[in-house]
């Protein structure tokens, strides 16, 4: 299948179905000597592993992952990494009713459209177990970015339509909580945010960090909207009030930004306010990046639902098998792991962005 490659230089393929035998990524453009066992990427996965909480699907698997290359010794070797998890509990018999159908909110009808033929079991490659190479792969570029100082922290902050306060185990919010009948599902909203991340990542036109991000995240299943600082409540603004002012700085209080021949005072530099969410331009300005991601209520509910079958004929449809009631406590690490990919690429193609970098190495 087509478009399951991303990035350029730090590139990431993602590969298998959730009832196949196994899932996983190949990572390619990962620098020699960053230090990685199979733990610094395990407690990433187990963030998004299934049967955490009162609204997780009960679907129980260890996602353990094994890295097959790539590394020797506790370092990487600068080849292609290679991971897999294998799948344990696949159980594709509960998926049998829905062979035929139509299945309401999931791609079910796109991939009999498209291809003519579809692995109905539970998605195929559709399934939320897809995100488990992002995740992996994504490990690894946080990895990266946290030897350059760059931290990322996902959380979800609205399920439901509520607002969760800092802190909040989302695993542990019930339906009750949320005033939703338990067989039904509800949606909610991630926010990402990334600290350390020097000036200038992004490229100006086509590949601006927003553009590449807004596209890392509605490639995850179920998102529906990606915003940025102050996102879609700027357009309700003025420019008065949603413009960051540039203030002076002491270096510390200000942005990062690349050593080199640019403007040394802007180490000086510093933004009053964040509307912007830590880019402009498509550039990162050095303040942190902020960015939220709107999910859908996930599709699979207990409800009967209204659809067709394969033959065009209306049926009532009521999906068994073992569904997330809510995808956002599970998503939230994929948020943080796609954010991590698009910057660990976008800082590998800006190291060639200036001829004093290109002199460091071959001057
Ligand atoms: C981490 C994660 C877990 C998911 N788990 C489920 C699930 O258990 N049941 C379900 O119906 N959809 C789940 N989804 C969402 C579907 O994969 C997705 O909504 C569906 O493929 C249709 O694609 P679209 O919503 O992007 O149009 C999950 C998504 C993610 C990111």
């Amino acid at each position: 299948m087509a478009g399951s490659i991303f990035g350029n230089m730090f590139r990431v393929s993602t590969w298998g179905e959730s009832h196949g035998p196994a899932v996983g990524a190949v990572v390619d453009g990962v620098p020699a000597g960053l230090a990685l066992c199979e733990e610094d990427i395990q407690v990433y996965l187990n963030r998004r592993r299934p049967g955490q909480g009162r609204l997780s699907t009960a679907r129980q698997e260890a996602d353990q992952v094994q890295i097959l290359s790539g590394v020797f010794e506790g370092k990487t070797t600068g080849t292609p990494i290679s991971l897999v998890v294998w799948n344990k509990d696949q159980r594709s018999k509960d998926y049998s009713n829905i062979k035929d159908c139509y299945r309401p909110g999931h791609a079910d009808f796109g991939f009999d459209q498209k291809y003519g033929f579809r692995d109905y079991r539970g998605g195929g490659r559709s399934s939320g177990r897809e995100t488990i190479g992002r995740v992996a792969a994504g490990a690894i570029a946080a990895r990266l970015l946290s030897e350059m100082g760059i931290q990322l922290a996902a959380r979800v902050t609205e399920m439901g339509g509520v607002a969760l306060p800092e802190g909040t185990d989302p695993f542990s919010v019930t339906a009750r909580q949320l005033s939703v009948d338990p067989v039904d599902s509800v949606g909610g909203v991630v926010e990402c945010r990334a600290t350390g991340v020097p000036a200038g990542i992004g490229e100006p036109v086509f590949d601006k960090l927003d553009a590449r991000l807004a596209a890392a995240m509605l490639s995850i299943g179920a998102v529906k909207g990606v915003e940025f600082g102050e996102g879609f409540h700027a357009a309700r603004l003025k420019g008065s009030e949603n413009n960051d002012a540039f203030v002076p700085g002491a270096e510390e209080e200000s942005g990062k930004v690349i050593d080199g021949d640019g403007p040394v005072e802007a180490k000086k530099i510093g933004k009053k306010t964040n509307h912007a969410g830590g880019i402009l331009g498509g550039m990162s300005d050095g303040s942190e990046i902020v960015l939220r991601v709107a999910f859908k209520p996930t599709p699979s509910i207990s409800l009967p639902q209204e659809t067709v079958n394969r033959d065009g004929e209306p049926i009532t449809l009521t999906i068994s098998g073992r569904h997330d009631m809510s995808v956002v406590p599970r998503a939230a690490v994929v948020v943080e792991c796609m954010t991590a990919l698009v910057l660990a690429d976008l800082m590998a193609e800006n190291m060639s962005a200036r001829l004093d970098a290109w002199k460091k190495i071959y001057g």
